[in-house]
């Protein structure tokens, strides 16, 4: 058994999550519930295959190894029953870098990007940092679950024909549902139709409740699968930001070749040395860890559920499919739209604010609930108490 509930301080080491606030904004003590990065330690074995890659004391470009894609083949295969080969690889320093890379290759300036918010905010702000403008198909909400609005995506798609590529989040971030497969087909006969290409950023894959299920993408009908890019990465998953790897699996093999080419010619010529140990570790010897985890984010789920019936019954959350990301509605409550920013500096605790994800969720706020326990406890005590403070409950 991993014990998810040992704290360990993060402060002093440059974490982006908890040293910002001494070294930026210069506030004492704040929890920080807002970034997508996890306060567990890693799997003794990451650690292990980082330190023995270390002891060799030189680390000049390095080649990646068939040990490397043969973890990710295997775990590909072993998690989301997809067949990958090696030459459907290609490797990335991080999923952004891939859309980033992917929408300047692919997308002409005059042509847009299609998403669906709320949704993470790089998926806009990366179209829009290369000029590339983007359209909105929102989510919809029924019965405590998110929904692609088919109908809507079509509509646009065929008003617009200068939308090049859907960046789809499967699963999505921050809703936390995991797209059916009748849903991926669907979205892929659509895009199909109009010639657009499909990015679908899978980095939250591994990090599954219990009884629910992650498609895959490359699930969908072969046919699709030329226009089918796939995002992976065990960043999320086994908490290895830092560390910068990700992988890209395309079974295009003329863009997978360009795409392997632009990368490098971008200055990706090699991938970091610790990153591909550490993906070999957590995909060889990480299944346990990563049930066990999901089985603590679970838990810490339910935990806020019920704060939040006990606390702060008019919240709207329901426990996401997947992600450790909740997304809370406090719109009854009548919260001013900065409502982030007054929780770091009043309350001392920090969430994501809504609005990042999309003008209309100014009343939302992303929890991030991969923390120890008592960590999300006290967070949520200090949101209750600035809500009390400021007479909103
Ligand atoms: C949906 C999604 N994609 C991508 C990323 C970032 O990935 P990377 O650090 O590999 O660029 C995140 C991080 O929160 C995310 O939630």
């Amino acid at each position: 058994m991993y014990n998810f509930n040992q704290s360990i301080s993060r402060i002093g080491s440059n974490c982006t999550k908890w040293d910002r606030y001494a070294n930026r904004y210069h506030i004492e003590d704040v929890i920080p519930l807002w970034v997508a990065d996890m306060d567990f330690t890693c799997l003794a074995e990451v650690k292990e295959a980082i330190i023995k890659r270390a002891e060799h004391q030189i680390y000049g470009y390095t080649d990646p190894s068939e040990e490397l894609y043969a973890a990710i083949i295997n775990w590909e295969k072993r998690q989301h029953g997809i067949e990958v080969e090696p030459d459907d690889i290609v490797l990335n320093t991080g999923v952004v870098y891939g859309f980033y890379t992917l929408i300047d290759m692919l997308v002409q300036k005059h042509e847009k990007v299609i998403v669906q918010n709320p949704v993470y905010p790089p998926f806009f702000n990366t179209p829009y940092s290369l000029n590339r403008d983007v359209v909105f198909n929102p989510l919809c909400y029924k019965n405590g679950h998110y929904y692609m609005n088919l109908e809507d995506f079509e509509q646009k798609l065929k008003e617009q024909p200068e939308i090049r590529m859907f960046i789809m989040c499967n699963p999505h971030n921050p809703t936390g549902q995991c797209h059916t497969l009748e849903e991926i087909n669907s979205i892929m006969e659509i895009c199909e139709r109009y010639n657009v290409w499909v990015v679908s950023d899978e980095i939250h894959a591994d990090i599954i409740m219990p009884n629910q299920k992650h498609i895959s993408s490359y699930r969908c009908d072969e046919r699709y699968w030329n226009r089918l890019i796939l995002l992976g990465s065990p960043t999320k998953t086994f908490n290895l930001a830092g560390l910068k790897i990700s992988y890209a699996i395309v079974k295009n093999h003329e863009l997978q070749k360009e795409f392997a080419r632009v990368a490098k010619a971008n200055g990706l010529s090699s991938v970091n040395i610790f990153g591909i140990e550490a993906l070999i570790a957590a995909y060889t010897y990480g299944d346990q860890w990563r049930e066990e985890c999901c089985s603590y984010i679970y838990e810490n789920f339910l935990f806020l559920k019920q704060f939040i019936e006990e606390n702060m019954p008019l919240v709207k959350f329901d426990i996401p499919e997947a992600t450790y990301l909740a997304w809370l509605d406090f719109t009854a409550y009548n919260v001013p739209d900065d409502m982030a920013e007054r929780l770091k500096y009043e309350g001392h605790v920090e969430l994501q604010a809504g609005i990042g994800f999309g003008m209309a969720y100014s009343k939302y706020q992303r929890v991030n609930v991969a923390c120890p326990r008592s960590t999300l406890e006290e967070g949520m005590k200090r949101v209750k108490k600035w809500l009390e403070m400021n007479q909103y409950l």
